[in-house]
């Protein structure tokens, strides 16, 4: 993993070279049988050098104990290894979603990570790591809760754990996606 990062931070010090981007790796156990991946770090993760520290991993912590799955017993990770930020019109740097171009750049570093994972299930929060793996095509609204075969893995699309906050109406939906993943994980370990 140590070499995989090293070789992604070349990379990206050569593609943007001059912009000193910080790069978030992946955290957690890399023996896991479940993966996680977001879409990229925000401000919060990039100060503290972790995945989902901020606002959106406090709701994704507050789930995953719902849901009787212990965070240091997964593997998470984004699509995007670097913040995507833009200046807002008050002069501030705000998050923005990845571009197309970006997601595409950081998905063989993603898919190489998750080689080296080798991950039972994977599951996708939000719409950037599901577009990633299985296409354009696909949209959260019409994939969370299901399981997807993909690569020999198993994919669960979740929503992305921020929406919830900008969204309250898609709490139980989540909450009840969320149970099912604990139930699956725990029956198929049994
Ligand atoms: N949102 C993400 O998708 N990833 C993070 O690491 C933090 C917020």
């Amino acid at each position: 993993m140590r070499r995989l990062q090293e070789e992604i931070t070349a990379f990206y010090n050569e593609l943007y070279a001059g912009e000193r981007k910080v790069l978030v790796f992946g955290d957690g156990d890399e023996r896991a049988r479940i993966m996680m991946i977001g879409e990229a770090p925000g401000e919060q993760e990039v100060l503290l050098g972790r995945p989902f520290v901020g606002k959106a991993g406090k709701n994704l912590d507050d789930f995953l104990e719902l849901s009787g799955l212990d965070r240091r017993a997964l593997y998470i990770t984004n699509t995007v290894k670097f913040r995507p930020s833009r200046i807002s019109a008050a002069g501030r740097t705000v998050n923005r979603p990845p571009s197309w171009e970006e997601i595409q750049l950081g998905l063989p570093w993603l898919l190489k990570e998750i080689e080296l994972i080798e991950p039972e299930i994977i599951v996708t929060l939000g719409n950037v790591p599901l577009k990633a793996l299985l296409g354009k095509d696909q949209t959260i609204g019409q994939c969370h809760g299901q399981w997807i075969h993909w690569k020999g893995t198993r994919v669960y699309p979740l929503y992305h754990p921020a929406s919830v906050i900008y969204n309250p109406a898609l709490k139980e939906v989540y909450r009840s996606d969320v149970m099912r993943l604990g139930e699956e994980v725990r029956m198929s370990r049994d």
